[in-house]
């Protein structure tokens, strides 16, 4: 069965099955186990969504490596500007460090453009992305994305960690709300009306 209903009656369709995300998160591990063997890795993890994705990567990188969190928010009235807020900042130095950006999603490209315009202030030595899901066709600013999970087409997501109106980050597989695509605009719009909202 690749379809269910999540209790409010709203209909989700199966994308990506968990067996094939641990799959390709095995996979992107040991890709960047290989890549970054002689050096010194820090893992930058974007809150919220990225959680359960970074969690699993961590584990499936058999080197030395650190981990951080940045948290971070849309300011209303601005959802194509890429400009967040940061609600909550790096703990420990980057400073002369090989960092990898950790993402769930690249859809405009805008975050993740201001996400290494930031860190790059910090002093890095190279700063690399690697984001869970890549929905290239509604890019604005290209974005070089090294260890890519999966391409998928553009439709909304939820599950495994990423969310809409901060539900659905406990599905344990990726699914797309309503078999037409996005949720209703409607929807959204009252959302970011609603001051922010976070990733
Ligand atoms: P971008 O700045 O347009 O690339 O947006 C990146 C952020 O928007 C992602 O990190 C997510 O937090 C959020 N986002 C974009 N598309 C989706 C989706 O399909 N489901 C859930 N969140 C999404
Ligand atoms: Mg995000």
């Amino acid at each position: 069965m690749n379809s269910f209903s999540t209790g409010e009656s709203t209909p989700i369709k199966v994308l990506i099955p968990q067996n094939r995300l641990q799959e390709r998160v095995s996979e992107l591990g040991n890709e960047i186990s290989q890549a970054f063997a002689e050096k010194d890795l820090a893992i930058v993890a974007i809150l919220k969504g990225s959680f359960i994705f970074a969690a699993d990567l961590l584990r499936a990188i058999k080197i030395p490596c650190s981990i951080d969190f940045m948290g971070i928010s849309s300011y209303a009235g601005q959802p194509r500007s890429g400009v967040v807020q940061i609600t909550k900042d790096l703990d420990q130095s980057i400073a002369g460090k090989n960092v990898l950006l950790v993402e769930d999603i690249i859809d405009t490209g805008l975050t993740a453009t201001y996400l290494i315009h930031t860190l790059r202030q910090h002093r890095p030595a190279s700063i690399d992305i690697c984001a869970l899901l890549d929905k290239s066709a509604r890019r604005i600013i290209d974005v070089p994305i090294p260890y890519r999970g999966f391409e998928i087409p553009d439709v909304f997501v939820v599950g495994y960690g990423m969310d809409f109106q901060q539900q659905y980050r406990n599905l344990p597989d990726i699914v797309v709300l309503r078999s037409n695509g996005a949720p209703k605009t409607d929807v959204i719009q009252a959302d970011q009306a609603s001051n922010k909202s976070e990733s």
